[in-house]
This record gives structure tokens, sequence and C-alpha cells, in this order.
């Protein structure tokens, strides 16, 4: 055998695997070639023959050879065999359903909740959870010796920012860059120095709302948060407004439902925007007023899913959360 006559080989050997289109087709070519007795061993064992000067050269297109003929057969094998794969795929079985997840109670509790104040006509205003600590506390006429001010209480960042306590900053966003009359519905994430217990979480969800307009009074307040709560919880449910304190608001309110199971809760923190808090955003308190609120979303998820222990909410294990 001499050069040429293995580069001829070579050539059909390398043009029958292209034209292989069947797994057996291929397995055809690489058994003539590359199986013990194949083709290939037997040139090989043909080197001893071949002139000195030669070997090198012989053997090197041998090499190419062998290489470039393994290569086209793992790649065909590998196509071949998945379109084998396909054509076999049976249409008459029934289809395999991966399971399903389901939405989070927190997720499932927001949505209802925006979604009776968007049917009032709210529309829904995000902000960020690194806010500023004017927007946070200053502008929300918080002042500085104010005690939810305190390390202990709030995260605050190297950057000077903090991680917002409250969702209450994004009515100062709002309000910032919209004229009146407003009327948002802010669902977020919030954060507090707390201990985790079964009561308390250092990231929490709130839902804020603000409503801004000419002569807005306490009684849209109150009739605002009573129809709201008929619709979470039920007609009988009932709602109670005690006085409280808010820098922010004045008056202020903290609101009670009296849900069947468990009694009198508090679930928010209301009352009228605070004149102060006009002025840092900018509106002329003499011809607008306005109410806002603030609720946490785990206490109301909790009492109305009948969650014992607030820690079960973030655990997200699977066996919790599809029961809802
Ligand atoms: N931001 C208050 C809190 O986190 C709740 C609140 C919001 C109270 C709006 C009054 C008005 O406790």
């Amino acid at each position: 055998m001499n050069l040429e006559e293995l580069k001829a080989i070579k050539e059909t050997a390398l043009a029958e695997a292209n034209e292989a289109n069947t797994i057996d087709a291929i397995e055809n070519v690489r058994i003539l070639y590359l199986s013990r007795n194949g083709k290939l061993p037997e040139i090989m064992a043909e080197i001893k023959n071949i002139p000195t000067e030669e070997k090198a050269v012989f053997g090197q297109t041998i090499n190419a050879f062998k290489n470039e003929l393994n290569e086209i057969i793992k790649t065909k094998q590998k196509t071949l065999s998945s379109a084998e794969d396909r054509s076999s795929f049976d249409v008459s079985q029934p289809g395999q359903w991966s399971s399903l997840g389901s939405s989070h109670p927190i997720t499932q509790i927001t949505d209802r909740i925006c979604s009776i104040f968007q049917t009032l006509g709210f529309t829904i205003a995000e902000g960020p959870e690194v806010e500023t600590i004017y927007n946070n506390f200053d502008a929300l006429n918080t002042p500085a010796d104010h005690p939810s001010r305190d390390e202990q209480d709030t995260f605050y960042l190297n950057s000077g920012e903090l991680l917002r306590c409250h969702t209450s900053p994004v009515q100062i966003r709002y309000m910032k860059n919209h004229k009146p009359p407003v009327r948002i519905i802010s669902p977020g994430r919030c954060y507090r120095r707390d201990t985790p217990d079964a009561t308390h979480s250092a990231s929490f969800h709130q839902i804020e709302g603000l409503y801004v307009d000419q002569n807005v009074s306490l009684s849209d307040l109150k009739g605002t948060i009573s129809y709201f709560a008929r619709e979470l919880m039920g007609p009988e449910v009932k709602t109670r407004f005690r006085p409280h304190f808010f820098p922010f608001t004045e008056p202020s309110f903290e609101v009670d439902l009296m849900h069947p199971t468990s009694g009198w809760i508090e679930v928010l923190g209301a009352g009228l925007v605070d004149p102060d808090v006009f002025q840092n955003v900018g509106y002329d308190s003499k011809k607008v007023s306005g109410f806002a609120f603030g609720m946490g979303v785990e206490r109301i998820a909790m009492i109305m899913y009948g969650i014992k222990d607030i820690r079960h909410l973030y655990e997200n294990d699977r066996r919790f959360l599809h029961q809802f």
C-alpha cells in the first residue's frame, strides 16, 4: 500500500460515514473501518512494509484519518439516535404533567387586598426597599429623636440610606412626582430589627394606601376601610377605630376588625395626612386633604388562614405552601 491508496480509502470512508442516515448504517461504517478486524487496523499492520523515509507521513495520515472518522461517527450517533427517539414518540400516550406550583399566601393576600382597592379606583405604586432617611422619616414628620429612628429599630446601610421600616415613604415619592388628586395603594417588603419569633420577623410586608383630594374627611377614611374589611372578610365583619399616634397623620387611629374566630384584631394604622407632610411634598394643605393607612400583610394572612407561626411563611416548605 502507498500513500495515494491510503488517501483514497480515507476519502471513501469519510464519504460513507457522511452519507449514513440511520443508526445501523453508521454502525456498519464503524465496524468496517474501526473494529478489531476492520480496515484501519489492517492498514496499520502495513506500516512495517513502508519505506523508512515515508513512514512518518504515512503514520500521520492514518492518525488524522482515524480521528476525523471517529468524530463524524460520534456526531452522527448523537443526532441519529435523538431523531429516532423522537420518531418513536407515542402521541396516543397520556401526557406527563410536571406538578404546578401555587402562589404564596403572602402574594395571594396582597393580590386580594390590592384588587379590592383597585375596584375603588386606587392604582398600584411601588417604591424601593432601600430608602433615604429623609423619605423614610423626616419627610414623614418623624423627628430625629423619635424612637423608631433608633439604630436598634431600623437597618442603616453604610451608604447613608436604610432599609425602609414601612411603606409610607412611597407616599412621599408619589406626591413629589404627581399633582393631586392621588389614589394609590402600595404593597411591598419592609424591614425592622426584630428578633424572629412566632409573631415577629425582621422582614415583612405592608400595604400602604393614600388618598388626597379636595375635602377628604375622616368619614371617607372610615367608609373606605369598612368597605375594604367587608370585602376581605365577609359582610358581618365589624370595624373599630381607636385613637392612636403616628407622626405623619393627624388625627391617627389603629383600626381593629372583629373576626368571628379571633375576636377584635388590630390590622392597620391610619389617619388624615398631617399638613406638615403636605408641606414637605409641596402640596397646599389649605386646598387639599387626604387619608393614609398601612397594614401588615403577614398578620392578615395568619388570621385568615389560621397560621400560628409567622416563620412558616418564610421557610417555603412545599408541604406547607401547597395548602393554600
Ligand atoms: N407606617 C405605619 C406603620 O408602619 C402605618 C401607617 C401608615 C399609619 C399610614 C398611618 C398612615 O406602623
